[in-house]
């Protein structure tokens, strides 16, 4: 008798559980992204959430700048010192941005009056977030690329002893000297942090926020990373929880007008067609029972 009258309770529970959940409606989402190459990814997810009914609004620069075609051959360091200065004005333009952004009361207004939900943005260069700061909001990065480096380096822990530096084309089986290699690329990164990339963010920290924060700080706390990246082509390394994997994300599922690989390979009956694809097919299991085993 107690079985059926607890059996009841819960059953009642349940139902006014699922009654009384206010139902799932739209978002109200700002995005702040990165133009060039990374607005690709973007634009896959501000498609998708569009799609399904949330509101967007997507702040960009009334002009798009571009990287210009480099002409001549030109030596590693000259590449080195020009990548670095790149980094060097392209932060600056957009903190100050985002500064100006800060200073220009009616549109702090504007933006507090829309009631966004959270802030979508991507890190690479990260006004995003300092604004997601400025107005309090939740943060979801689509990220790969932080202002230096790989996003895994501000919030797990990156042992250098096995986990290779971004262009150091290394593994995580090092010898001793490569690990010396290693430790000499993320001092790169470091430098990039401390000299080049960070001091533009601290200016914008210390005149609009209170209490201490750098740039490392404020990515820390963004709510979720939708990481663009999978295990399947990566080392093993310490992640978190709050890091989802969205890896392949961009690639539209096949179609009859565009098959995969091996059914292309198959029709073209080209004489090694059957082993290609074979050995594609075999590839293809693999990454899936990576992907099923969770690694
Ligand atoms: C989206 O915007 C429209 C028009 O401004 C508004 O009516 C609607 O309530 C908004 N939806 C959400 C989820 O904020
Ligand atoms: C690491 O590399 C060394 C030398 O190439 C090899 O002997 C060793 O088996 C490798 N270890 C792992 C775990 O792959």
């Amino acid at each position: 008798m107690l079985q059926y009258q607890s059996c009841g309770i819960f059953a009642l529970l349940c139902v006014s559980l699922i009654s009384f959940t206010p139902s799932c409606d739209g978002g109200n989402i700002l995005v702040f992204p990165v133009d060039g190459s990374h607005w690709i990814n973007m634009k896959v997810l501000l498609e998708e959430l569009h799609a399904r009914g949330h509101n967007l609004t997507v702040i960009r620069a009334s002009t798009r700048y571009g990287v210009t075609a480099l002409k001549h051959s030109i030596s590693h360091f000259k590449i080195t010192k020009f990548f670095l200065s790149l980094l060097y004005n392209v932060h600056l333009i957009w903190t100050q941005c985002a500064a100006q952004i800060f200073d220009d009361k009616s549109l702090i207004e504007t933006l507090l009056d829309s009631k966004y939900d959270l802030v979508l943005t991507d890190p690479a260069i990260a006004p995003g977030v300092l604004l997601a700061r400025y107005l309090k909001l939740p943060v979801v990065l689509n990220v790969r690329w932080i202002p230096s480096g790989e996003g895994h380096l501000a919030i797990a822990p990156t042992p250098a002893s096995y986990i290779p530096a971004p262009g150091s084309g290394l593994t995580d089986n090092m010898t001793f000297l490569q690990r010396t290699k290693n430790l000499f690329f993320y001092g790169i990164i470091l430098f990039q942090q401390r000299f080049i990339v960070g001091p533009h963010y601290d200016v914008v920290c210390q005149k609009y926020f209170e209490g201490e924060c750098d740039i490392i700080s404020v990515l820390q706390e963004a709510d979720i990373w939708l990481f663009r990246s999978d295990f399947v082509f990566d080392f093993p390394r310490p992640t978190m929880p709050n890091i989802v994997y969205i890896g392949g994300f961009q690639c539209s599922p096949w179609t009859f007008k565009n098959p995969p690989l091996t059914v292309r390979c198959q029709a073209c009956g080209c004489p090694h067609a059957n082993s290609a694809a074979g050995a594609l097919d075999r590839f293809t299991s693999v990454v899936k029972e990576l992907q099923h085993t969770g690694l």
